[in-house]
């Protein structure tokens, strides 16, 4: 399937589907038609895959990054800028992120500055990189005091979600692209039903084309693309807490999993949305086998102070809700009822 990002001259197109890959070569003819060379930026452990046949039909290099959220670091940018440098790449040349979301945040961010910007084409590999990370040009890296502190808007010329790339990734990493796609079909208020009936292709397919749609109409999160956001407030504040003790606990997505069932009961909470609307979540989420309760030992006087932090929040607690009108931000949601439905939350578990 073909879905357009549209941007103007940073327009792009994603390709969705279980031989996207197979298209490289072509996209980079088409859209930068200058290039002799292409860097394959990937990890360690991906490059032996049954899948990592990739053709740029260019000279291509393969560059390899350590793997995962410990490869964004600015010493991994400039190690990827020297290695571009001894490559030879010129500004004709591009990029190639092949990798889940770390890989293709880092390979964006090194493509967006080495050169002050160089063509990026993603191949993400990851379901949480197919269905999110790798569409709608943020890039960036860590700091040690913080995630995705340094980055860029840096569109790619072209994405492809490659389905069968999904083959061989672990089942954990499954599950948190799930609770992105738990996301998308709760903001399109699909059928929960419907879930099971459902491919892969399918659930890429619908994420990709609600983020394309939602990119399309606000490239740099002065609005709408701030709805992406909904299950994040609460999904944050439990992810930061469950990695503090177990960085195993909770993969992303399922701390999105838990933020969205809270946000439908908040926005019930607040008369927003009948209780027919908290259980089409309950439904979703059991549907794509999401965890969707509070975790045991989460205090609810941390977790408001966590969400207080949150960059999205700005004078009281902001969390994307359901409504009367539709989805929505809303802003200064009193944080003496949100703590009371944590705690009635939590008395769910
Ligand atoms: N830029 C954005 O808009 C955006 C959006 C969402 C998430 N992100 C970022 O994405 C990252 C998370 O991405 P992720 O969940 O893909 O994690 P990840 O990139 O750490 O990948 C998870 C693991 O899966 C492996 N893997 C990837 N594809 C595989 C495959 N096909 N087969 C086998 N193993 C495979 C990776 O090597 C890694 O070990 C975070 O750094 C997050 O900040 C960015």
């Amino acid at each position: 399937m073909n879905i357009d990002v549209d941007l103007g001259v940073r327009g792009y197109r994603v390709v969705t589907g279980a031989d996207a890959r197979h298209g490289l070569s072509n996209l980079i003819a088409s859209r930068a038609p200058r290039a002799r060379a292409a860097a394959i930026v990937t990890a360690a452990g991906l490059v032996d895959r049954p899948w990592f046949d990739l053709e740029t039909g260019v000279e291509q290099h393969v560059v390899v990054v350590p793997d995962g959220e410990t490869a964004k670091t600015l010493a991994a940018v400039e190690y990827l800028c020297e290695r571009f440098v001894s490559l030879g790449l010129s500004r004709d040349d591009v990029v190639v992120g092949v990798g889940g979301g770390a890989v293709t945040d880092l390979a964006g961010f090194a493509a967006a500055v080495y050169l002050r910007g160089i063509g990026i084409v993603q191949v993400p590999t990851s379901l949480v990189g197919q269905v999110d990370a790798a569409i709608g040009g943020k890039t960036g890296v860590n700091l040690t005091v913080g995630k995705n502190l340094v980055g860029a808007f840096h569109q790619p010329l072209g994405v492809l979600c490659d389905t069968e790339t999904l083959e061989t990734l672990p089942g954990r990493e499954l599950l948190s692209g799930y609770g992105e796609v738990a996301k998308c079909w709760l903001l399109e208020r699909r059928d929960p039903a419907t879930v099971g009936a459902s491919s892969r292709e399918e659930f890429v397919a619908l994420a990709v084309g609600l983020k394309a749609a939602i990119v399309s109409a606000d490239e740099f999160e002065q609005g709408r693309r701030a709805l992406l956001n909904y299950g994040h407030t609460l999904g944050h504040a439990v992810e930061l807490l469950a990695l503090a003790r177990d960085p195993e606990e909770l993969r992303h997505g399922e701390s999105v999993a838990i933020g969205l069932a809270f946000a439908a009961r908040l926005a019930f909470a607040l008369g927003r949305v009948d209780a027919d609307v908290v259980r089409a979540h309950d439904a979703v989420l059991d549907a794509f086998g999401l965890p969707r309760h509070l975790p045991a030992g989460m205090a609810t006087g941390q977790l408001v102070a966590i969400m207080q932090r949150d960059k999205k929040a700005r004078h009281d607690l902001t969390f994307v809700l359901d409504g009367p009108v539709g989805f929505e931000v809303v802003t200064g949601i009193d944080t003496e009822v949100v703590a009371d439905v944590i705690e009635r939350f939590r008395g769910e578990s």
